[in-house]
This record gives structure tokens, sequence and C-alpha cells, in this order.
């Protein structure tokens, strides 16, 4: 059983977003799959009520976790609630105020593998462009800005639900992660 977190110190990076559609992208490459909510406002089971998810949410850790292939947390913005995984996707923006947070609590996920994620990155802006190109040479995965992530979620679903213009992109950049998680 592999566990994967969702982690960041900062909100509304995307940690809801990508551990849905990373969820999806292990789902469909014929894993089982369970999402835990961690974060009290609950949007990974908001979304998961809207009953087109393939795979289950629950609200925290269950006493008994099922036999699954991937357990995905979905953290809370909270620093110091490190979780018992050994994978982090760290989530953050193309920006430095984002690097700046991300850099200050590593202390704390020193010991554990970390994938930088850095999402939502629009290609136009040339500061963002640089900022990202930069870290994704330093090992960071890129997840770009698409209104198919914001769409689908709106929808109760995921990218891999999906067979429109952008889809397929945004499916494949989440493969991608899931490649690099399955064979570090
Ligand atoms: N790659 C992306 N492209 C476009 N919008 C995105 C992307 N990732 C996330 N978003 C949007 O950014 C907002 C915050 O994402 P969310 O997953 O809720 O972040 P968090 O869980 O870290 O608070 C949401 O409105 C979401 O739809
Ligand atoms: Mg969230």
């Amino acid at each position: 059983m592999r566990r994967v977190a969702f982690w960041s110190p900062k909100g509304g990076v995307g940690k809801t977003t990508l551990a849905l559609n990373f969820a999806a992208a292990a789902y469909f490459a014929g894993n089982k799959v369970l999402v835990c909510d961690m974060d009290p406002q609950q949007s990974a089971i908001d979304v998961f009520q809207e009953k087109q998810l393939p795979f289950s949410v629950v609200p925290g850790i269950p006493q008994v976790i099922p036999n699954v292939d991937f357990v995905i947390y979905d953290h809370a913005p909270n620093i110091e609630k490190i979780p018992a995984v050994e994978t982090i996707v760290l989530p953050m923006r193309a920006s430095i105020l984002d690097l700046k947070a991300v850099n200050r609590s590593f202390r704390l996920i020193r010991d554990k593998r970390v994938i930088k994620c850095i999402n939502a990155v629009d290609t136009r802006r040339q500061e963002e462009r640089v900022l990202a190109m930069k870290l994704y040479s330093e090992g960071a995965h890129l997840i770009k800005d698409r209104s198919i992530y914001v769409r689908s979620l709106a929808q109760g679903k995921t990218v891999f639900q999906q067979d429109v213009y952008g889809s397929r992109d945004a499916q494949n950049e989440l493969n991608r992660l899931l490649e690099r998680i399955i064979n570090p």
C-alpha cells in the first residue's frame, strides 16, 4: 500500500484538486484507491457527494484502512500536522511568496520524499514561466493552469471523466506524476 499526502503550509494552492485528480489517475491505471479528507472544510467530501467519483472519499483517517493500493490524504493548510506517509506532494504556485513559505516549513518534512508540484502554471506570464522552469530543472513537477480542473470539480468529476479540449493534456500531466511516485 502506498500512502501519498497532498500537503502544503498554504491554502488555495490546489491540494484538493490535485489529490482527487491524482486519485483518478491511480484508479484508472487499475489501482484500488481511497481518499482521506483531512481538511475540516471537507471540500473533497463535497465533491464526492455529487456521486460521480469512481472511488471513495472518507472524512479523516478510518480506524481500519481497507485493502487498497493507494491511500491519498488531502490535507488542511496546517504546517504542524505532518502526515505519516512515505511521499508528500507539495502543491504550490509559481510565486516567490509561495516558495518562501514552503522553504520555511521544509524542515517539518525533511524525512519524507517530497515532490514539489508547481500548480496552475500560466506560461503566458513571463515571471511565472521563468520561476516554474527553474523549479522544474530542480526536480519539481509542473501542472498547468487549465479550466478543465475547475470545471470538472464543479461537476463532481475528475479530468479523467472528461473528453473535451484540454482533458487529455491534463490526464497526461497527472499520469506523469503517478509514474514518478510509482518509480522513484
Ligand atoms: N491546475 C489548475 N488550473 C486551474 N485552476 C486550478 C488548478 N488547480 C487548482 N485550481 C483552482 O484553484 C482553487 C484552489 O484549489 P484547491 O484544490 O481548492 O486548493 P487547496 O485544497 O490547496 O485549498 C480552486 O478554485 C481550483 O479550482
Ligand atoms: Mg483543499
